[in-house]
């Protein structure tokens, strides 16, 4: 009997039926609870020859953690549609494939995009302390979201599912984008090529683009001082596009009412003046986390290791 192609699971996303669909086929080692340090996804796929590996956006592979993996190793699948914890060029000159989850966690981005934005703006976080305190009443007053206008920075397919669910608020919706869609595309919403003009009507802003080496810290100083006064911030895309302390100041200024945050630089750990920011409506990175979602990403990316390890292409190879 052949030895089973070994595997390293270094997240702790995959739901308990898909680690029975992986154990069924491969050596598996033991899942861990917490995502893994690259170090120890490195050393437990060197000591067992693994041939993949399964990660999510916490487990960070720079270019020494991935040169150091085993010449066995042929595919690094994350189960995210973000690559940007992955060193892409390190994994090309390796050869090894990278693949993603892209497509099955849009609405469910979009519906927590929502969440930020209604929490943000009515103060939800800082209400439910009243509730917390035993009481209902409470003298907080909020920002109305209806009919005001929504900037969308971003309009791929979260963006666009983040505009469709607009229509229902009222809302004069625009966006920026590198370029401007097909209008059956553009779902009702107006397209911004002047950053400066897009900024300005932007009552609620929120991200929706990538991170990549030319999107770190794109949202500054001078992005939040162009919003209209009261503006509400959204990011549910990556930490990394903000420059947290230029947040925080002009949260501190009174320029922003509020901000709704599902991401931070440097997540898991958190900046606790982020965190524990009265005005910030905080979440833990749960953009795709529903039964639904993540089930459907840890199968795609199981997908791509049972394709490769069988000698066939990867179908979401992103490298
Ligand atoms: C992704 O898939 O990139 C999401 O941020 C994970 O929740």
């Amino acid at each position: 009997m052949t030895a089973r192609q070994a595997i390293t699971v270094a997240t702790p996303v995959l739901p308990e039926k898909m680690i029975d669909r992986l154990a069924a086929q491969f050596a598996l080692n033991a899942p861990p609870t917490a995502p893994m340090p690259a170090a120890e996804a490195v050393a437990d796929a060197r000591r067992r020859g693994a041939q993949a590996l399964l990660v999510s956006v916490q487990n960070r592979l720079d270019a020494a953690a991935i040169d150091a993996l085993p010449d066995t190793l042929r595919i690094i699948a994350t189960v995210s549609v973000g690559t940007d914890h992955i060193d892409l060029a390190a994994a090309a000159r390796r050869g090894i494939v990278v693949s993603n989850t892209p497509g099955v966690l849009d609405a469910c981005n979009a519906d927590l995009t929502w969440l930020l934005i209604l929490g943000a703006a009515r103060r939800a976080a800082e209400a439910m302390d009243y509730i917390r305190r035993g009481t209902a009443l409470c003298p907080l007053l909020g920002t109305r979201v209806s009919g005001r206008s929504l900037g969308i920075w971003g309009m791929g397919r979260i963006g666009r599912e983040v505009a469709r669910r607009a229509t229902g608020f009222g809302m004069q919706v625009l966006y920026h984008n590198r370029n401007r869609l097909p209008p059956q595309g553009e779902q009702g919403a107006l397209f911004c090529p002047d950053r400066a003009d897009f900024l300005a009507r932007s009552q609620i802003l929120t991200l929706h683009m990538p991170a990549s080496a030319a999107t770190d810290g794109i949202i500054d100083a001078g992005v939040f001082a162009a919003l209209p006064p009261g503006a509400i911030f959204i990011n549910a895309a990556r930490g990394s596009l903000v420059d947290e302390d230029a947040l925080l100041a002009a949260l501190g200024s009174g320029h922003l009412a509020g901000a709704g945050l599902d991401v931070f630089r440097n997540e898991p750990d958190l900046d606790p003046r982020l965190s524990n920011h009265p005005r910030i409506f905080a979440l833990p990175h749960i953009g795709s986390a529903t039964v639904e979602t993540r089930g459907a990403m840890a199968a795609m990316a199981i997908d791509n290791v049972e394709a490769v390890l069988s000698g066939a292409p990867a179908p979401t190879a992103v490298t």
